[in-house]
């Protein structure tokens, strides 16, 4: 149920509203894990909520013989396993009628022949005009493949013409920037940057929506949203899962270029961003990669001195045991991929001059939860803050991504009775119960974002590099260090003690969450 003052009535929509186009989304990787998991749950719950075009079409694409029938089964059981809402029998039946599947190799040729003639036949059979969005859901070694495929049989269109053709990348785009751009160079090859759509998921969380909506639609933030009030800034991005079935791409990843070269940045981002002057994409998207911009440095000694890795250890998550990180089916036994990582880092501007932000994520932790928190500084010690020996917690706001998405601001109040008492206390807003229902998945507003050719909420190209730039030299100090082992947190923990010694010698503290 609503919260009195959020009534219909008074739920404004700012946004440009989204147009989807009809068209077909081409999966590369149709077998895969992203698109049983995500993408075709994310597709079938747009069909729920009637947001999706009416003449669509799912074409799947992998080396398996799989009939049309294998991948509609295929998505059932991904609806059925992984959906936010249950499959419902009739929607299903209509919804199966839109995907098909086309066996073939990525480096034959022939493949885009057939895939061209599929498209066609789909297209004429459904009226779906040749508006085509290509989901590399691959390696990024089989990108270039792709795309020149796709060039090859004609299947690019030009950008601004009658119909589109849009191309959508994952991660990882590169592992460094030198790899970055070279991804970026053979997509761009192809593709027109309009037309490319580089998918970092954590911007289609409704949360992280809402932290350019808390700070610019609300006029009490933004006066002290600076250096002036705000002693830091944390943000924690905390799994409870290991790296489960994930080593052979974790291994030569870690949480560094996992979780902080894209989502954690991008969150850095809208806390920090100036306000952008409009809210078109490429206004917004410009205010983002500023933060990067102005990022400062770290390189050579600086590294063990801002950053702090880790590598979980045997123990117990939720009652559950996990095996130590080296003992994982996959990892190398004297593997130094880290699996934490803590940092401390400044932006080099005005608004942000001297205030830290202290980044931390890490698989294998004691719970799932996200969130960034901005803590104000203190009080002048005087009035209610007169006892050095007692001192005024400082007031906090803090934005939950996940779960629980919501926000809590830390206030202090009196407690009641004839002493002058104080005490912190919490104002809470939560998603569920402000709104009620269940927030849409990232990758359903992102599809349909694609749909509508609204690229706001992806990854421009000189945002990869930017960011890629910052990680590389990082990268680089901890190749030059040579450590063959790295600090150890159990299974189930908050991370090693480094990491409380990196903020703790500030004279500050993690957050409990
Ligand atoms: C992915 C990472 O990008 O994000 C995973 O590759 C991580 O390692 C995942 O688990 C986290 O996403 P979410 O939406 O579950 O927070």
């Amino acid at each position: 149920m609503p919260q009195p003052g959020v009534t219909l009535a008074s739920v404004v929509d700012t946004t440009r509203s989204l147009k989807p186009e009809p068209c077909t989304l081409v999966i590369f990787g149709g077998s895969g894990d992203l698109a049983r998991r995500k993408l075709v749950p994310a597709v079938y719950n747009l069909l729920l909520d009637k947001v999706l075009p009416s003449n669509f079409a799912v074409l799947g694409l992998g080396r398996k013989t799989f009939s049309d029938e294998d991948f509609r089964e295929i998505c059932r059981k991904g609806i059925e396993e992984h959906s936010r809402r249950e499959l419902d029998r009739g929607a299903w039946e209509s919804f199966e009628r839109h995907l098909f599947f086309q066996s073939g190799a990525i480096d034959e040729p022939s493949t885009f022949e057939q895939i061209r003639a599929r498209l066609e036949k789909i297209e004429a059979d459904l009226g779906v005009p040749d508006n085509r969005i290509f989901y590399l859901a691959i390696p990024p070694d089989s990108f270039a493949q792709a795309c020149e495929g796709l060039k090859a049989a004609g299947l690019v269109r030009p950008p601004n013409g009658r119909t589109f053709s849009r191309v959508i990348v994952e991660k990882p785009i590169g592992h460094d920037l030198e790899s970055a751009k070279q991804i970026n160079a053979v997509i761009g090859n192809v593709f027109a940057e309009s037309q490319i759509f580089r998918i970092d998921h954590y911007l289609g969380k409704e949360t992280v929506q809402n932290l350019m909506v808390i700070r610019f639609a609300n006029s009490i933030f933004e006066p002290i949203w600076n250096h002036k009030y705000i002693d830091h800034v944390q943000i924690t991005v905390s799994e409870a899962e290991g790296v489960g079935t994930r080593a052979a791409y974790y291994e030569g990843s870690g949480a560094l270029r996992d979780m902080v070269q894209n989502h954690i940045l991008q969150l850095l981002c809208l806390v920090a961003m100036e306000p952008p002057y409009s809210l078109e994409p490429d206004v917004v998207r410009n205010a983002r990669i500023d933060v990067l911009r102005c990022l400062k440095p770290i390189a050579g000694q600086d590294v063990e001195r801002f950053m702090v890795r880790g590598q979980y250890t045997h123990g117990k998550v939720k009652s559950e045991d996990v095996p130590g990180y080296r003992r994982e089916t996959g990892v190398a036994p004297d593997s130094t991929t880290e699996t934490y990582v803590a940092l401390k880092l400044f932006l080099e501007n005005w608004r942000w001059s001297g205030v830290p932000f202290y980044l931390r994520t890490g698989k294998a932790m004691t719970k799932r939860a996200s969130e960034v928190a901005v803590q104000f500084k203190d009080i002048p010690q005087i009035l209610f803050n007169a006892n050095p020996a007692a001192p005024q917690a400082p007031n906090v706001l803090a934005l939950r991504i996940q779960p629980e998405e919501g926000l809590s601001l830390r206030i202090i109040s009196k407690v009641p009775g004839s002493k002058a008492q104080t005490n912190p206390v919490e104002m809470n807003f939560t998603y569920g119960e402000a709104f009620g229902g269940q927030s849409p998945e990232a990758y359903e507003r992102l599809l349909l974002d694609v749909m509508a050719g609204d690229a706001s909420l992806f990854m421009r190209r000189d945002a990869v590099e930017a960011s890629w730039a910052w990680i590389t030299p990082i990268l680089e100090g901890w190749r030059e260090s040579g450590v063959r082992w790295l600090p150890e947190y159990r299974a189930g923990s908050w991370g090693p003690v480094e990491a409380d010694r990196l903020i703790e010698t500030d004279g500050r503290m993690w957050r409990k969450l």
